[in-house]
């Protein structure tokens, strides 16, 4: 059985739909742990009431990032995992924990990426009127969500939305897509290569798979 640890800062309904996704086996591995920068996550409660060890560590108790970040390697490697997932993670990574879990490292990002890396995706979107919004996972690379995609889901923004109302649309999609593309890469059908994600053996689009573009 392969092995998976999640990495959360807040709510945690990401991980919600990967832990149910794991306990419906459509997710064929283990979740075996759950990391938080944040000792208040909610996330870390969820993990909690599904029996998965659940750990935060606090930044001020660090000297630096990369010392957080070698304290969070060595305390994620006792697991063993075989993929690193963030979901919901707010918290800049070293290069050192980038390269660390290279090709193993994965993150839902709140915009149809290129577009909108960063915060503040959802504000953007509206303040500049786009029509179409949605949400990105990805492979983790030094670039600021900037790695190769793997999949995207659309949503549409329709006149009078708020900011509440989209999040909400986004997140409904990436409870679909995210537990997918973890399945994907737990059944060994997905791997990064040459800065490039690749699903059964082939080289997806710049936007990931099944993209019109
Ligand atoms: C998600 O919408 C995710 O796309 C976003 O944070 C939210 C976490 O929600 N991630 C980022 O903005 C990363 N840059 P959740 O805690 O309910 O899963």
């Amino acid at each position: 059985m392969k092995h998976i640890v999640v990495l959360v800062s807040g709510n945690g309904s990401n991980l919600q739909a990967i832990i149910d996704a794991c306990k419906s086996k459509k997710i064929n591995g283990t979740l075996s742990a759950v990391f938080s920068n944040k000792a208040d996550a909610f996330g870390l409660e969820r993990a909690r009431a599904a029996g998965i060890p659940a750990h935060a560590l606090t930044a001020s108790q660090f000297a630096d990032r990369a010392a957080f970040d070698r304290e969070l390697m060595q305390e994620i490697d006792a697991y063993a995992p075989d993929l690193v997932v963030l979901a919901g993670y707010m918290r800049i990574l070293s290069p050192q924990f980038v390269a660390h879990y290279a090709g193993r490292l994965i993150n839902i990002h709140p915009s149809l990426l290129p577009k909108y890396p960063g915060l503040y995706t959802h504000r953007q979107v509206l303040d500049n009127g786009d029509e179409e919004h949605g949400t990105s996972v990805h492979f983790v690379t030094d670039e600021l969500d900037g790695g190769p995609v793997i999949l995207q889901a659309k949503i549409p923004v329709f006149v009078g939305d708020d900011e509440d109302e989209i999040t909400a649309r986004v997140q409904h999609q990436e409870h679909a897509i995210y537990p997918l593309v973890i399945s994907w890469f737990i059944d060994g059908r997905l791997e990064m290569r040459n800065n490039a994600a690749w699903l059964d053996g082939k080289e997806l689009p710049p936007q990931g798979h099944a993209s019109e573009e």
